[in-house]
């Protein structure tokens, strides 16, 4: 039998609340890690809590990044965006699909550079020695990379947001608002649905 996807005005109010808390949760990794995390020397008592912190916040976000993933590919979504320009459209979804795949790669690696460096006892309350210098593990490079790359994806995403909001003036932030969720084209009769929420 047929499968059919029913398409909605509105994301799922669950994966409505987890965008807005993500975007909170990453852009305070992001900013706090690149101007504070950094600057505060292995050897200040405040790079303890400073990294404790910056932990247990990337591995909420990794584990609610998950839980998304999952609920989006189960639930009913609006239509691709139209900016009136095909490019732009590919880049709109193209940047989406590299935004799920830039956060979870930089929770993995830095989840994987605290295995490494052992400071990741730290969330557990732990008291593990911190290394003089994290630059000194490859991974520490990689983690720095992908932040870059995730500012620049994030600016995109904000942009398109913006553009859409201001100068298409076509309301596209309700869709990642709560509201009534309206199904805009049924599917025909008798077709399952793959999508059930
Ligand atoms: C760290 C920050 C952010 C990340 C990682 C992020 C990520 C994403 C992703 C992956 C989607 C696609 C949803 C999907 O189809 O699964 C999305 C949608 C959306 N985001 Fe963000 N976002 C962030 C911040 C923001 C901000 C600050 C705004 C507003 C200024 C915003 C506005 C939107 C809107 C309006 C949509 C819906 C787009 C549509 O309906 O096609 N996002 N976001
Ligand atoms: C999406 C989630 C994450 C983001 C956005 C993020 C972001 C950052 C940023 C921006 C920096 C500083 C980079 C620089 O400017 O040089 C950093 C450093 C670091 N992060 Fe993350 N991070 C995330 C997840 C994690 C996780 C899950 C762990 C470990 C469990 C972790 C451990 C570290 C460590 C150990 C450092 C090095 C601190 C130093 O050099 O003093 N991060 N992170």
């Amino acid at each position: 039998m047929a499968q059919v996807t029913p398409q909605v005005s509105r994301y799922h109010w669950v994966l409505v609340v987890l965008h807005w808390s993500l975007a909170f949760l990453i852009l305070a990794a992001l900013t706090l890690g690149a101007l504070a995390l950094v600057r505060i020397p292995s050897s200040d008592p405040m790079k303890i809590e400073a990294l404790r912190t910056h932990m247990t916040g990337g591995i909420a976000i990794l584990l609610l990044m998950l839980v998304r993933l999952s609920v989006r590919l189960r639930s009913a979504r609006p239509p691709d965006a139209d900016t009136g320009n095909p490019w732009l459209d590919r880049l709109a979804v193209a940047s989406h699909r590299a935004l799920y795949v830039a956060v979870l790669a930089q929770a993995a690696v830095g989840l994987t550079m605290g295995i490494e460096t052992g400071v990741v006892a730290l969330v557990l309350g732990g008291h593990p020695p911190i290394p003089d210098d994290f630059w000194v593990y490859p991974i520490r490079t990689l983690h720095y990379a992908i932040s870059r790359v995730l500012m620049v994806l994030i600016a995109l995403h904000v942009s398109g947001a913006l553009y859409h909001t201001f100068i298409r003036k076509d309301g596209l932030l309700r869709r990642m608002w709560f509201g009534r969720r309206a199904v805009m084209a049924g599917p025909p009769a008798g077709a399952a649905l793959r999508r059930p929420f």
